[in-house]
């Protein structure tokens, strides 16, 4: 009874629960993807939930994510959802503590500072850092062993992400301090924060030191910088941001600049640290095709394994192909929300959304249906062979958005979207690929991998923060590469 007094006539089906406040959050929380295969055999496509007590409307398949991630700037609206939990990390007048038309100005200044120049000079960063991880990392003394997946990779990740894109300055800071600070910055987005995130606990109060020693650390650089004690001598996003100025002709003030680094630092390391485990995990699974992608480097670039360039990883498929599968199955990102604007109608349905609704998009679960995948619980990178399934270029239609940073289809039919779509879409993808295929190319040079005692499983994922990542830990097997190989 209570179920049907929550449901009003044209609103979407409620997901059943037995608790007001509480709802659907706990199975949800355990497991997102599990939650919305069983309701949509219940209730089809689109369906309302309760978590932490708010009205979630979720909407599935290719149409849904259209529906959502598409919406227009009337109708959905992300930064009321996101404000409370990312503001007191990345700080004032940046991303979701602004118009959105300010963060399309501040998503241009990252995407145009993503140079093929810059991402050339990141490889070489990149390369270089990998190569003296695995020399002194205590994990990897000696010519076997194992190795906890999760860990390793996170640190190696802060290394490569903070090197190339946030500048020598802040890479040498985390062999030291800042490690610390960036974790206690982390504790921002415990989920718990979606509702207590201004609450004087102790893991905010830390948070909020840690935002300011950060936002301090990036104010000192960019004054040292602008003070002109130091040349411009690399590409990383700091000094791009220094010499960008919005449409009005203004400078981005320094704790714009520094709040849109630790923007920067936040989105990429987490996806891209989640991402990197499970590619070494799955190939750990698979360990013929890390000798295929072994092979692949020997017979592309040559016997003698030459160091590694930016354009080399155009000619490398196999590996963007395991980023590109990777990815398929374990997206970072499960589910994508908005708060709804106006009442929405929600095309090919009589469901009319509220306005006292959230919606939640989840492109990874339209990845796994087998309406447009073949088994598609199989990770195999070879279904991508020979362009097959480009899903990314399906569009909706042929218009165009131009949304300042970047032009974009209007629609996409697409069930392909690890990087989401519309004016929220990633503008870290470019960086994400060259980042994960030049750590890949690294680690497939040095090691061969497999799971413990060579069993076939895969761990499962953790899905108590808000990017998924795999359980830890994730221990696998490696053996360093012989001369002969
Ligand atoms: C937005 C995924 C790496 C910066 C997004 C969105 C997704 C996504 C799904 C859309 C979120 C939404 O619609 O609410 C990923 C994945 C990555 C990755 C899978 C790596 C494997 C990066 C990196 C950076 C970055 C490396 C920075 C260099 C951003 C930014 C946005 C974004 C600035 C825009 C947020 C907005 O407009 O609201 N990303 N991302 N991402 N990402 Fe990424």
């Amino acid at each position: 009874l209570q179920q049907l007094l929550l449901k009003k006539p044209n609103e979407p089906p409620v997901v059943f629960h037995w608790l007001p406040v509480i709802g659907s959050t706990v199975v949800y929380g355990m497991d997102p993807y599990a939650f919305f295969f069983a309701n949509q055999k219940k209730y089809g496509n689109v369906f309302t939930f309760i978590l932490l007590g708010r009205k979630m409307t979720v909407c599935l398949d290719t149409k849904g994510n259209n529906f959502i991630l598409n919406g227009k700037i009337k109708d959905v609206n992300a930064e009321e959802i996101y404000a409370p939990l990312c503001t007191p990390v990345f700080g004032k007048d940046v991303v979701y503590d602004c118009p959105n038309a300010k963060l399309m100005e501040q998503k241009k200044f990252v995407k145009f500072g993503l140079t093929q120049e810059a991402l050339r000079s990141y490889v070489t960063i990149i390369t270089q850092e990998c190569e003296d991880f695995v020399k002194r990392h205590k994990a990897f003394k000696g010519q076997k062993g194992t190795f906890d997946v999760t860990k390793v990779m996170s640190e190696l990740t802060i290394y490569t992400a903070s090197h190339s894109l946030q500048g020598e300055e802040i890479r040498n800071s985390f062999d030291s301090k800042f490690a610390d600070i960036y974790h206690d910055l982390d504790m921002g987005f415990s989920p718990i924060n979606f509702m207590l995130s201004w609450a004087p606990l102790p893991h905010n109060r830390a948070r909020d030191r840690a935002h300011d020693t950060m936002i301090n650390l990036y104010s000192e650089i960019v004054r040292k910088r602008r003070a002109g004690s130091q040349k411009k001598d690399s590409h990383d996003m700091i000094w791009h941001l220094m010499d960008c100025k919005y449409k009005d002709g203004t400078q981005v003030p320094e704790h714009e600049i520094a709040g849109i680094m630790i923007a920067l630092l936040m989105a990429g390391q987490h996806s891209s640290s989640s991402t990197i485990a499970w590619i070494i995990l799955r190939l750990a699974q698979n360990p013929h095709i890390v000798e295929e992608l072994f092979a692949e480097q020997k017979s592309v670039l040559g016997a003698d394994l030459p160091t590694l360039t930016y354009d080399d990883l155009s000619s490398l498929p196999l590996h963007a192909q395991v980023v590109k599968e990777t990815l398929r199955l374990h997206a970072p990102i499960h589910s994508i929300m908005r708060k709804v604007k106006q009442p929405l109608v929600v095309e090919g349905t009589n469901y009319v959304i509220p306005t006292t609704h959230n919606l939640m998009s989840s492109p990874g679960f339209s990845a796994q249906l087998d309406t447009y995948f073949v088994d598609p619980a199989k990770w195999d990178p070879h279904r991508w062979d020979a362009g097959q399934h480009s899903y990314e270029d399906v569009d909706g239609d042929d218009e165009k958005i131009d949304y300042g940073w970047g032009v974009v289809s209007k629609g996409t039919n697409s069930p392909y979207l690890p990087f989401g779509a519309g004016r929220h879409r990633c503008i870290g993808e470019q960086f994400a690929y060259m980042q994960l295929q030049t750590i890949l190319v690294a680690f497939v040079r040095e090691f061969k991998f497999r799971n413990v005692n060579g069993s076939k499983d895969i761990i499962g994922t953790d899905y108590s923060s808000l990017f998924s990542r795999p359980l830890a830990p994730g221990t696998v097997e490696w053996e360093r590469r012989g001369k002969e190989l």
